[in-house]
């Protein structure tokens, strides 16, 4: 081989390292940036979903301490008051009656924001009771089964609750079914959670891709915020199979 063209090799070689080299370079920098910035993605859905359920809270406490005995006061100092005629007793027995209402829809709607039962009793009782509420409604059959759970940190408890009311919410919605089987159980390592309706079933990417919906986000996000996984098998006609694992122990 001629010096001119060893050389000429040379530097082919150099340059084809040095091409190499940037596209090594450019790809872990594109790498890094697309980790950063899905570090920083879930940072802020972490932190909204933070600052979302702390005021929940905070309304559903106000609405339930301060509300509450406001309305139950007025209650009360109506049933002290003696009516001189028929017509202001009719009013006063509806002026209390709808006080009565009043009262109720207070606790409902406190409840609805943040279930007292989820952050005192835990995770089963609250799906529990929302099962209750839910039940035969849309003439679909609830089946709720539960093992023992460990004490679950009070996020994963809202995060796991959250989850169920949406599934819950869109199968009565959407699914049109009569059944929907609801399961909770946890080994050492991990809380499962599994639901599945007998309806119509969906397009899970049009679903995901649907621009005025939140929920199917809202499950993929409240889960990842756990460290956990969610798995989703549904085509048209084919009901939906939801399972959710959540690890015990999550670093983040
Ligand atoms: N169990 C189900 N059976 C049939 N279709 C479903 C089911 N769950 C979800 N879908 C479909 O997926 C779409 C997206 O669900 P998603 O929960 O994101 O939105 P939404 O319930 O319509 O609104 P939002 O949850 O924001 O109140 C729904 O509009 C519905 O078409
Ligand atoms: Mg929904």
């Amino acid at each position: 081989m001629h010096a001119q063209e060893r050389s000429l090799y040379l530097a082919l070689l150099v340059t084809v390292f040095v091409l190499l080299g940037l596209v090594v370079f450019y790809t872990i920098t594109l790498i890094r940036q697309q980790r950063r910035n899905r570090r920083l993605f879930q940072e802020k859905v972490a932190a909204e979903i933070h600052t979302l359920e702390k005021e929940r809270q905070r309304l559903a406490e106000d609405m339930h301490d301060e509300l509450g005995p406001v309305v139950a006061g007025i209650k009360l100092k109506l049933n002290s008051i003696d009516a001189l005629s028929d017509i202001d007793r009719d009013t006063l027995e509806k002026v209390q009656e709808n006080m009565g209402q009043l009262l109720g829809r207070l606790k409902g709607i406190s409840n609805n924001l943040m279930p007292a039962v989820l952050l005192k009793k835990g995770l089963v009782p609250a799906v529990q009771a929302l099962v209750d509420e839910f039940q035969g409604a849309n003439g679909m059959m609830i089946h709720f089964k539960a093992g023992s759970l460990p004490e679950l940190p009070r996020e994963t408890r809202v995060n796991l609750y959250r989850i169920c009311q949406e599934l819950l919410a869109n199968t009565l919605k959407h699914a049109e079914a009569t059944e929907f089987h609801l399961t909770l159980t946890s080994d050492d390592n991990l809380v499962k959670l599994l639901a599945s309706d007998n309806g119509k079933g969906f397009e899970q990417e049009a679903a995901v891709a649907k621009s005025t919906s939140y929920g199917m986000h809202n499950l993929l996000n409240r889960t990842e915020l756990m460290g956990g996984q969610m798995f989703l098998k549904t085509s048209p006609g084919r009901g939906a199979q939801y399972q959710f694992e959540i690890p015990l122990q999550f670093p983040g």
